[in-house]
């Protein structure tokens, strides 16, 4: 017999309940059930960050979180930084600053940057925002651009 769950969760504001069983990643979760496909899956063990979405507002590597561990939390993944046909600052950022070329690595790079652009209220040195950026890996960039992007952004918010 499985091991099956339901579980309630709210993914950028949007109340889903849902039954999976216990070893269910929450990747698979929102990408799978619930079709929250912007999250991207790359290594499925923790190693390039891709599928970082916010769990409570924390930055987390949702192909290690099981599906029930997000029961009742708030998820926040990339479709919910966009407000309809309107890129965040961030997306445009790394838009102007060419921060991503194929854009696997995209969406986890916009949700951790997210998350630690949100703990600031000063502008971060280029040294602190490159330690935080280097959790996540991109094989096209270079990261320069990347970089840049959060650095304007944090300006853009905080100078
Ligand atoms: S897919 Fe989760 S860290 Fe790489
Ligand atoms: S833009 Fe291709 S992996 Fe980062």
């Amino acid at each position: 017999m499985k091991d099956i769950h339901l579980i309630a969760l709210a993914v950028n504001g949007n109340e889903h309940e849902i039954v999976v069983e216990s070893r269910r990643t929450l990747a698979d979760v929102l990408r799978h059930d619930l079709g929250y496909t912007g999250t991207h899956v790359g290594c499925e063990h923790g190693i390039c960050g891709a599928c970082t979405v916010l769990l409570d507002g924390e930055p987390v590597r949702s192909c290690l979180v099981f599906g029930v561990q997000a029961d009742g939390c708030e998820v926040r993944t990339v479709e919910g930084l966009a407000d309809g046909e309107e890129l965040s600052d961030l997306q445009k950022a790394f838009s102007r600053c060419h921060g991503l070329q194929c854009g696997f690595c995209t969406p986890g790079f916009l949700m951790l940057s997210e998350a630690y652009l949100s703990e600031q209220d000063t502008v971060p040195d280029e040294a602190e925002v490159r330690e935080v950026l280097a959790a996540n890996l991109c094989r096209c960039t270079g990261y320069q651009g990347i970089v840049e992007a959060v650095r304007q952004v944090a300006e853009e918010r905080m100078g």
